[in-house]
């Protein structure tokens, strides 16, 4: 399928899906948006893809934020529609049922910050530079931004950050818990190819259990979600793959999933 804002590169079992606008510092434009929720789908319905990365075109940016060209004409309804959209898209990422990776190259502010947050891990070059600055521009983050990290990084800090609407860098949101982990820009894609090989050889299924697991239980009082759990582990033993493993470990070899 051809995309004018980004691009979706299919290499084997890993998905990477590039935002495309660097002249605009990869800024979430409308037109992006859908073609997210295209690339998103079509990835979540390939059964070969195991890995989802989403990074950025060129080397300042991984996304800029919303394209803020386009708020000059958005009425209060439409700007209410824009983000629950992007609410929408950024849960479906959330809720993929394989693990998606955010590579961090440059910038990550706005929406940007949003996108990364919804990802299951995020890698960033040590030049990364993350904010929430929609503050600066009258408004606030609207696309998960004041939710998503208050979770990840505590109240306190969040507030700092989008009250303040500075950026800060890598290692400083890294000490925050908000990177899995920092690494030198030209080792990014490297380091990011590593996880994402490690991550497809494990078993498809259990890999959206323990997803589902995680993103359900958050939210819920603990004894629901260690009943959740205890519902997903069970769930696992009807797997193929769980027979395939138990047998591996006895067998002392690797073993080889299948996603059945
Ligand atoms: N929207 C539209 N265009 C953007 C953009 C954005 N979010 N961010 C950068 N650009 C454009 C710039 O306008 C510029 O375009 P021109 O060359 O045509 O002038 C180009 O990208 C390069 O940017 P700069 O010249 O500004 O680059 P810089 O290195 O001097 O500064 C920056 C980089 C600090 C990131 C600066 O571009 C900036 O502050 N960008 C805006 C960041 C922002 O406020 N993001 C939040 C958006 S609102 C949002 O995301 C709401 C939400 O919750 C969904």
């Amino acid at each position: 399928m051809g995309f004018q804002t980004l691009e979706l590169r299919i290499e084997g079992s890993l998905a990477i899906i590039l935002l495309n606008r660097p002249q605009a510092l990869n800024a979430i434009n409308l037109a992006m948006v859908g073609e997210l929720e295209q690339a998103v789908r079509q990835v979540r319905d390939d059964s070969g893809v195991r890995v989802v990365v989403i990074t950025g075109a060129g080397d300042k940016a991984f996304a800029a934020g919303a394209d803020i060209t386009e708020f000059k004409a958005m009425s209060p309804i439409d700007a209410w529609m824009f983000v629950q959209r992007l609410q929408r898209l950024f849960l479906e990422i959330e809720r993929l049922p394989k693990p998606v990776i955010a590579a961090v190259n440059g910038y990550a502010l706005g929406g940007g910050c949003e996108l990364m947050m919804a990802c299951d891990m995020i890698y960033a070059s040590d030049a990364a530079r993350i904010g929430q600055p929609e503050i600066n521009l009258g408004i606030i983050p609207g696309a998960g931004g004041t939710q998503r990290l208050a979770r990840l990084i505590g109240k306190q800090r969040a507030k700092e950050l989008v009250l303040t609407g500075e950026m800060i860098g890598a290692q400083e949101a890294w000490g925050l818990g908000l990177l899995n982990k920092v690494v030198p820009a030209d080792q990014l894609m490297v380091e990011v190819r590593k996880l994402a090989d490690k991550l497809a050889t494990k078993a498809p299924l259990a890999i959206k259990a323990a997803k589902e697991a995680i993103e359900d239980g958050y939210d819920m009082a603990l004894e629901r979600a260690l009943a959740h759990e205890a519902q997903l582990f069970g769930l696992c033993f009807a797997t193929e793959d769980r027979a395939e493993g138990v047998n591996a470990f006895l067998e002392k070899r690797p073993p080889k999933f299948k996603g059945k």
